[in-house]
């Protein structure tokens, strides 16, 4: 898996992508480092995405970093599947499971990396301990669930929290934000510390080609 942590990442998610041709819409992302794969079971959010199916059908059409984002309830059931299927990393919500040490353990077992995941109602404190066993905190800055709602400027204290802890620890640590990143958004995600951004609508749809670039250039990573 390559990785570049400290370095800004762009991890666009597939969910907002034409699903008719989806090599294509992985091809036309390319050059990104990571590709977001985001989950979801109709139960521990109100929608229903795919599954290990169509990890398994683009993992050999790309190079990417599978960032597989996993919105279901009981991911510790899934998690050896979705490491077979081709995911990279493996995030889990931390509110979906009982023993957050006990799906960190499995997930390290499958050989993929370790994110855990916290809504935008769920204070970073719950998840401080973990850190020292993590790959990646990713905070939402929407409610899961859809892609293409607004961000949610009030998250941005949590990333700054997240960013002093991941510092004052010496961790290597990725800290990715999902939900509304935007070349609007971007900066004042980056600006307090996020490294890994997630973004769907505003690379997928129009020209995808120049929403990377302009997605790119907002953060100075071009
Ligand atoms: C939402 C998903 C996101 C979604 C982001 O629950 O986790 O990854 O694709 O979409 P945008 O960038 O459109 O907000
Ligand atoms: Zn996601």
């Amino acid at each position: 898996m390559s990785s570049l942590k400290g370095e800004i990442k762009i991890s666009p998610s597939i969910l907002s992508a034409d699903f008719s041709c989806l090599e294509k819409s992985v091809e036309e992302v390319k050059d990104t480092e990571w590709l977001h794969i985001d989950v979801m079971d109709g139960h521990f959010v109100p929608n229903i995405t795919f599954g290990t199916c169509v990890i398994k059908a683009i993992r050999s059409k790309s190079e990417h970093v599978f960032d597989t984002h996993l919105m279901i309830s009981e991911p510790e059931k899934y998690i050896d599947e979705f490491v077979e299927a081709g995911s990279d990393m493996v995030t889990f919500h931390i509110e979906a499971v009982e023993d957050v040490e006990s799906v960190i353990d499995t997930i390290k077992e499958s050989g993929a990396g370790v994110g855990i995941s916290l809504k935008p109602n769920t204070p970073f404190e719950s998840a401080n301990k973990f850190l020292p066993y993590v790959d990646l905190v990713l905070i939402m800055t929407v409610e899961p669930g859809f892609g293409g709602q607004s961000f949610m400027h009030e998250m941005v204290p949590k990333i700054r929290e997240v960013r002093k802890a991941v510092d004052d620890l010496g961790c290597d640590i990725d800290i990715s934000v999902d939900g509304g990143i935007s070349p609007k958004t971007a900066p004042v995600v980056v600006e307090n510390g996020a490294n890994v951004l997630v973004s769907g609508s505003s690379i997928f749809k129009g020209d995808v080609r120049l929403n990377l670039q302009e997605l790119k250039r907002s953060t100075q990573v071009i």
